[in-house]
């Protein structure tokens, strides 16, 4: 396994490696966990030569105390990467990632898919995303690139970055990793007591609800009220949104009928830790 701190030294074992031989790329931020393993997994099948980024990217955290107790664990990351054959490992420094005056770092707009949801909570979050995987697909331009469907509004924006700027990069989206419980992984877990884990497992359940009512015939919006119901039931549990919306627009599912494709998405606190989840309902 190669790891590449400098630009020039990744672009260059990249591209001799890229001679007839497809790339993937799979971007995270590091503190690994079966979510990741299940991105490279992914990777590994689709393509010759796998590249994982580990990169805590400063833009796109809205709160700097979230940004400063973000998990980082590149020890540890290296010797799962290893374990999983991953073949080069890509972790730039800011002075990499950011040459430019923090102040002049490119902002970009979504649209509505950023307003909503994730966006509303975290002004700026998403700006952050597109920017610096705009700025790793283009440092790498591998063939494919892998995130997980955990981060569904992630999952639109990036599309939809992709599509706008013709980058010639295929999106590809991995299915959530669970617990038993069915808590969502996520590096934030890591936070979590025993008994605030077992607490958390209720957004999933939350979720299924809504799924199941769904599935059933009842209208997203009706369901998706229920799910809340469900929800306020459990005092531990902050919640901050849960929404039916249009897994591509993010539109809201209006309560005229069923759409094509309908995701719940959710967002709540758990004692200090703020977790997201969702569910999709027809193939997307
Ligand atoms: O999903 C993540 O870990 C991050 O948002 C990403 C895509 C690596 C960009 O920093």
């Amino acid at each position: 396994m190669q790891v590449f701190q400098e630009l020039d030294l990744v672009r260059t074992y990249v591209s001799e490696q890229k001679n007839g031989h497809s790339v993937g790329l799979v971007p995270t931020m590091g503190a690994l966990h079966d979510g990741h393993r299940a991105l490279l997994k992914a990777s590994k099948q689709d393509n010759d030569v796998t590249i994982c980024s580990i990169y805590v990217n400063p833009t796109q955290f809205n709160d700097p105390a979230d940004l400063e107790k973000y998990p980082r664990t590149l020890k540890e990351d290296l010797e799962l990467l290893e374990s999983m054959d991953c073949d080069v490992v890509f972790c730039p420094s800011d002075q990499i990632m950011y040459p430019q005056a923090k102040s002049s770092v490119v902002q970009l707009d979504f649209g509505q898919l950023d307003k909503v949801l994730e966006g509303h909570y975290r002004p700026g979050h998403f700006s952050g995303v597109g920017v610096v995987v705009a700025k790793l697909l283009n440092m790498i331009q591998p063939h494919r690139a892998y995130f997980g469907q955990k981060d569904l509004q992630q999952l639109a924006i990036i599309r939809k970055l992709v599509q706008d700027f013709f980058m010639p990069v295929e999106i590809i989206s991995v299915p959530i990793v669970r617990e038993a419980s069915g808590l969502a992984l996520s590096s934030r877990n890591q936070w979590l007591s025993t008994e605030e884990k077992q607490q958390a497992s209720q957004l999933y359940q939350a979720l299924l609800l809504a799924k199941q009512l769904y599935d059933g015939g009842v209208k997203a919006a009706a369901a998706r009220k229920q799910a809340v119901q469900q929800l306020d039931q459990h005092p531990d549990i902050r919640l901050e949104y849960l929404e039916a919306v249009d897994p591509i627009s993010f539109r809201s599912v209006k309560d005229d009928g069923q759409t094509e494709a309908v995701a719940f998405c959710v967002a709540a606190y758990v004692g200090e830790v703020r977790l997201i989840d969702n569910i999709l309902i027809t193939g997307y």
